[in-house]
């Protein structure tokens, strides 16, 4: 090439590579404001939008009745249910039933851990219900609750294991006196996953798993403590709640590596934070709020540095993500969005007479239809968004 064509011909190359390249960085950065991977949903606020209605209402047959807070009579559900979680980069469609459970077709979607995931599954249930009436109760398998949806041949379901290892009650042996006032142990076997999800793993497509408020000496003091085991022995020398957790998390997220086939989705639900305030649930802790709780507010909630009563959900997500890392389970962080939410929980409109007297508020699940309407609306959109792209 003769040199003299050279020298106009360069700017011109030159202005196309750089209009190509912009052409190219806007095109990445729409994608980015569109799409789940590139579009953090967990972080953004609450709005105020009024005229928002739930899909489903106190006449759901899949509800618990301690968490029908409508059927309970909570005064402001309607408030409760106006406030809008708005991602910061994108916007969070909301589930819509007939084109997800169409999407989910021949598919199944099952939830394994403890009463926040049931709490979750239930919202989930009437959300889907809307899009098939005939939806039918379904517990087989090990399932604790679960529906299933004929039109569709779709299954959701909750298998309970709260501490997802297999655990088991063993009375105190001997008849000897002893000072320490034990009664016996329950006893965890760390490397077997508890029978209710051991048989599931060829049956869903989607997994979501999660731990976490079981994990306290409210519910195993030391009279009744949690013993360690691993291959049938007893851990030597013995390990305490926290780091028994964290063995317990290694195992169960090893086994879901191997057994889980990696065609299914694995999610792993980060713990949603209690509200109580001015006290635990047994020292009349109350969540008696009519809005949600201001960004500035929320590491003095929930900042383990401050020891306060809620600190424990930040506490067992570090663990979590810790035992996540490297693994081909999605985080779904559930957290911060609901840290806002002090207002949702059923606190005393429980259904019963004397369940406040006896158990306290209930600060720790949620009300339905409420906030894990919005957890549900972020899971679809990333079942969706993986299933799309394949
Ligand atoms: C329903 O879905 C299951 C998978 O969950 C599949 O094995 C079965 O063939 C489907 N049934 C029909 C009638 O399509
Ligand atoms: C809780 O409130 C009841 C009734 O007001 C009171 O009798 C009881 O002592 C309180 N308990 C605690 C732990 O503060």
């Amino acid at each position: 090439m003769p040199p003299k064509l050279l020298s106009p011909l360069f700017p011109c190359l030159i202005f196309l590579t750089l209009l190509l390249l912009y052409l190219y960085s806007s095109l990445l950065s729409y994608h980015a404001s569109q799409s789940p991977p590139h579009c953090n949903l967990f972080q953004g606020r609450w709005v105020l939008d009024p005229p928002r209605q739930p899909l489903y209402d106190h006449t759901c047959p899949f509800h618990r009745n301690a968490w029908n807070c409508l059927r309970n009579q909570r005064e402001n559900m309607g408030l409760i249910n106006s406030w809008k979680w708005v991602p910061e980069s994108c916007a969070l469609p909301r589930l819509d039933p007939a084109r997800f459970l169409g999407l989910m077709r021949n598919r199944n979607i099952g939830f394994v851990g403890d009463s926040l995931n049931e709490n979750f599954l239930v919202s989930f249930l009437c959300v889907l219900r809307v899009a098939d009436m005939g939806a039918r109760k379904w517990k087989r398998k090990g399932a604790w609750k679960g529906a299933y949806f004929p039109k569709f041949n779709v299954t959701v379901a909750y298998h309970r294991a709260v501490l997802l290892s297999k655990y088991e009650w063993q009375p105190k042996q001997s008849t000897v006196h002893n000072q320490d006032g034990l009664k016996g142990i329950y006893r965890v076997d760390v490397d077997i996953p508890a029978d209710d999800w051991v048989n599931i793993a060829d049956f869903y497509d989607v997994l979501v798993f999660n731990t976490g408020h079981w994990w306290g000496y409210d519910k195993f003091p030391k009279e009744t403590p949690l013993v360690f085991y691993r291959e049938g022995e007893p851990i030597f020398p013995p390990i305490g709640m926290l780091d028994g957790l964290k063995v317990v998390l290694e195992n169960m997220v090893s086994y879901i590596q191997k057994e889980v086939p990696s065609r299914t989705l694995k999610f792993w639900r980060l713990q949603s934070p209690r509200h109580f305030d001015g006290g635990d649930w047994n020292q009349n802790g109350s969540c008696l709020l009519n809005e949600p709780l201001k960004e500035f507010q929320l590491d003095l909630w929930f900042d383990p540095r401050n020891n306060g009563v809620n600190k424990e959900a930040r506490q067992l997500n570090h663990l979590i993500e810790e035992a996540l890392l490297g693994t081909e389970i999605q985080l779904l962080d559930l957290t911060h969005l609901s840290e806002f939410r002090a207002d949702a929980h059923p606190a005393i409109w429980l259904g019963k007479k004397d369940a406040v007297s006896i158990w306290g508020q209930d600060c720790m699940h949620w009300c339905l239809p409420g906030v894990p309407d919005t957890w549900v609306d972020i899971l679809s959109e990333l079942i969706r968004y993986s299933l799309e792209t394949g």
